[in-house]
């Protein structure tokens, strides 16, 4: 069995200068912004290392081993066959929803989103000049298909899919996948899917990249992806896009020249360090470190949340809490901050369906995580 990786020490941690251990003082426990608090895998480390002693600090070239690196992993993480010719570079994930909304909708068109949902997904729609077009998922975390249908033959052009879902969580099926490019392709419409998440699923799930999904699929879809998550790389800026198709690859190809140019150098050495086989073993340890943090979320809810809600989740690091029965109202996040110290996302950021919850970062050590729930618990 896998060793789970172990995160660093909070004094480590609190030396740290990105947006999760800097935002709040320090008797707050951050367990807010998707960032981790595990050491970096070995062979990241010794990659950017070795850039910063040669001065390795220009611009990324247009071809680098980070195409051919992702290639690889998808073959052996997720068993898909990715052509290299077909992954091209951006600065990070949202940026590359962005670019790629705009090459495929034009001013005023409609886009669907299906909340809850990671927030920016409500902001990147108004910014390529769409429309965002509210499908909620089911009660139980899945996409509404034939909501999605009538929204689609209602005039919808496009849609952000989130695939592995944040905040809920969920993996979606092969079988939805296909289902949904089905519909995409009867009405001419695209799907955008957000794959960031994809390399963390629980032990026993199975990921399907969307473009894999289907003849379908391959036909409408556009993945964005990134080790900016799971290696928790985000302050690097480097992401992909892939296409599977010679219509789709051309929408990528006739994007502005500056979407690629603005890739990170950092970020794909590290990138091209994450996606090597060298990498995997330390993945593992992550994997089985989330797999461990996911069962204990839901000890500490039971033990200290009664009532609250909490399903574990198939993929990621967020565990999304429905708190409603406790009376706490629409929005918790604020008063659990301020009395109990602990800083977690609010829910209705996610959409109206995020009323009375909370999400939970839980890409830390069991002790912070056990300090956590019982400092919020003794709010109930
Ligand atoms: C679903 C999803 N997409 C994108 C991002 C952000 O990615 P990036 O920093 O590459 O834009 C996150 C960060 O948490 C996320 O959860």
């Amino acid at each position: 069995m896998t060793t789970p990786l172990d995160a660093l020490p909070e004094d480590v941690l609190r030396r740290r200068g990105s947006t999760k251990w800097a935002t709040h003082p320090d008797d707050v426990i951050p367990l807010f912004v998707a960032e981790s608090d595990f050491p970096l895998a070995p062979a990241i480390t010794a990659a950017l290392r070795e850039a910063v002693e040669i001065g390795d600090t220009g611009y990324t070239p247009p071809r680098h081993g980070l195409q051919d690196a992702y290639v690889a992993f998808a073959a052996r993480r997720h068993d898909w066959t990715v052509d290299p010719a077909r992954v091209r570079t951006t600065a990070d994930v949202v940026m590359g929803l962005v670019e790629l909304l705009r090459g495929v909708t034009s001013p005023g068109e409609r886009v669907i989103v299906t909340p809850p949902v990671y927030p920016p997904f409500f902001d990147a729609v108004p910014e390529a000049g769409a429309v965002v077009e509210l499908v909620p998922l089911t009660a139980t975390g899945e996409l509404d298909l034939p909501g999605i249908e009538a929204a689609f033959a209602a005039g919808a052009t496009a849609m952000l899919l989130c695939n592995p879902q944040n905040p809920t969580g969920t993996v979606h099926t092969r079988e939805t996948l296909a289902e949904l490019a089905t519909i995409a392709k009867r009405h001419g419409a695209a799907i955008i899917s957000d794959e960031i998440h994809a390399p963390l699923v629980r032990e026993g799930v199975t990921f399907t990249p969307f473009l894999d999904a289907s003849a379908d699929a391959a036909a409408v879809g556009y993945a964005v992806t990134s080790a900016s998550k799971a290696y928790n790389l985000a302050g690097l800026k480097c992401a992909l896009m892939i296409t599977a198709d010679e219509r789709t690859t051309e929408v990528v190809a006739q994007l502005p020249i500056e979407v690629e140019w603005r890739t990170g150098w950092f970020g794909a050495l590290a990138g091209i360090a994450a996606y090597d086989e060298a990498s995997d073993a330390w993945l593992d340890a992550l994997r089985a470190r989330l797999d461990r943090n996911r069962t204990l979320i839901a000890e500490l809810v039971a033990e200290h949340l009664p009532g609250a809600v909490y399903r574990v989740p198939d993929a990621g690091y967020l565990a999304w809490i429905d708190v409603s029965a406790l009376g706490w109202g629409d929005d918790p996040a604020p008063m659990i901050l301020e009395r109990a110290r602990v800083a977690v996302n609010p829910g209705p950021s996610f959409g109206d369906a995020g009323r009375g919850h909370i999400r939970v970062n839980f890409a830390t050590s069991e002790e912070l995580l056990r300090e956590a729930f019982a400092r919020i618990g003794a709010l109930v």
